[in-house]
């Protein structure tokens, strides 16, 4: 099974800091939207609750310690709680499309705001469990492409995951930001980077995708 990881770090690879992004990126973040779209996106429980709610259009496997149903519970109570909300903006977005007398072409957006209400959540106890859901959930999918799941955060899940990951899409923040949460360490004998492109934008910053050496690959089987 292929496993990508998509993070954004400062150059002293600080990715978060009491529980938040310590940067407002909004191009980081409609990219990360648009890489990560229809993918199972695995996430640590402390990762959800910074996001604060599931992301939509995605399989959400949320890695947890407690229990799994109660878990699970909670994270729908939350999103059901919100739904009122998000009726009245499908509802005008759906409006709008109507007022202009729009077809209904963009299909991916439509059943984006479909998905809205139809949350796909997997809460799991481990990696394994996890992995297990992702191999489940492949029959699910008609492009193979979307199937390889993202590793989205935070460090520990990273670091849970890092062994396995055969791409990294980093964002490079330009400079050192305080932080109490850091990306894990690259190493160079596993991971070569094949792209570099400056963004636009402040926090100036850096798109770098990393990809796993074949050797590396042999050498952990
Ligand atoms: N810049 C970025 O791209 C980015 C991306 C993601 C996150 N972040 C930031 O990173 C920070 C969160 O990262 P984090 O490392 O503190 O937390 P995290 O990896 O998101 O989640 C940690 C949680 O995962 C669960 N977990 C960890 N190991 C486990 C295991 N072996 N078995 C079962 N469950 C396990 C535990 O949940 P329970 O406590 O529920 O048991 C643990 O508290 C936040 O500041 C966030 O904003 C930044």
């Amino acid at each position: 099974m292929k496993l990508y990881m998509i993070s954004a770090m400062a150059e002293n690879r600080v990715i978060g800091n009491k529980g938040k992004i310590p940067w407002s990126l909004s191009s980081d973040l409609k990219r990360f939207k648009t890489i990560t779209y229809h993918h199972p996106v695995i996430m640590g429980r402390k990762t959800y609750e910074s996001i604060g709610d599931i992301l939509y259009g995605r399989k959400n496997i949320i890695i947890t310690k407690s229990d799994k149903d109660t878990t699970k519970a909670e994270i729908l109570k939350k999103y059901t709680s919100k739904l009122s909300t998000k009726e009245s903006q499908l509802a005008l977005q759906l409006a709008e499309i109507d007022s202009k007398h729009k077809r209904i072409q963009d299909e991916e957006n439509i059943n984006g705001l479909k998905a809205q209400w139809n949350p796909e959540v997997y809460v799991c106890n481990s990696k394994e469990e996890a992995l297990e859901t992702v191999g489940g959930l492949e029959a699910s999918y008609k492009n193979k492409h979307d199937m390889i799941p993202f590793v989205i955060g935070g460090r520990q899940i990273y670091k849970m995951f890092m062994s396995m990951a055969d791409r990294l899409f980093i964002t490079l923040i330009h400079g050192a930001i305080p932080g109490d949460v850091r990306f894990p360490t690259i190493r160079e004998k596993e991971f070569t980077k094949i792209s570099d492109k400056m963004g636009g934008g402040n926090p100036k910053h850096s798109y770098i995708i990393f990809e796993r050496h074949a050797a590396s690959h042999l050498s952990l089987q």
